[in-house]
């Protein structure tokens, strides 16, 4: 079956696109507002884009009365955010903080998520969770009614227990996001698949 997004509405392209692509790593974001209050909210339009500089992107849509996520209005009036990943312990928090909360609330005050202050950015960071990013806004686009947020990394936060000579990367578990509304998977069941280079490949394609 062949598909036309331009043939369809955006909400069935919506679909099918956060259906397909997965899964998605969750960005829980915390901006400072317009009253200092500090907000929180998860983003799955979200990646690692680049690592010299170290950039991360995620995008911001529109609360369904046209209104932007306090998110992208937050960001691009300090320029600053912490964007925290997310470990199935903090799920019920990271749900809870996706609610439509009126622009002056907290939502990591309501989930009861303690914080702490950055050190290189003025939005606090949750204290809890294993991997944080002080992030400076590099550039935002306008994507249709979304915003696209490029942030560069000033400072990673990770647990020390996710740190050796190496990362125990057995020991990191972030959820992902699979279809759109509500189902997520688990990141543990890997399988290793080594790179090759075009000399490999042809000593493979030799041999064979
Ligand atoms: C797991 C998850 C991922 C989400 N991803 C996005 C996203 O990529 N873009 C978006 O605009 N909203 C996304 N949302 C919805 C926002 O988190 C939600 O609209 C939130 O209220 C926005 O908060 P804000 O107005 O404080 O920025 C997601 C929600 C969940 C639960």
């Amino acid at each position: 079956m062949q598909i036309d997004p331009q043939q369809q509405p955006a909400a069935t392209s919506y679909k099918l696109l956060t259906n397909l692509i997965v899964p998605r790593p969750i960005a829980w974001v915390t901006s400072v507002g317009p009253e200092n209050n500090l907000n929180l909210a998860p983003f799955s339009f979200f990646n690692a884009l680049s690592a010299e500089p170290v950039i991360l992107g995620f995008s911001v849509g529109r609360h369904e009365d046209g209104r932007p996520r306090d998110t992208a209005v937050n960001i691009r009036q300090r320029g600053e955010f912490v964007v925290h990943l997310v470990t199935e312990d903090f799920m019920p928090a990271m749900n809870i903080s996706a609610a439509d909360f009126p622009p002056e609330m907290s939502e990591a005050e309501i989930c009861g998520l303690p914080t702490l202050p950055s050190q290189r950015v003025a939005v606090p960071r949750l204290a809890d969770v294993l991997v944080s990013m002080e992030c400076r806004l590099h550039s935002h686009q306008a994507l249709g009614p979304n915003t696209l947020i490029l942030g560069e990394v000033l400072l990673f936060h990770v647990a020390d227990a996710l740190l050796g000579e190496r990362m125990h990367i057995k020991d990191w578990n972030p959820v992902g996001r699979m279809g759109s509304p509500a189902t997520y998977c688990h990141t543990q069941d890997r399988f290793e698949w080594p790179r090759l280079s075009y000399a490999d490949w042809l000593e493979q394609k030799n041999t064979d």
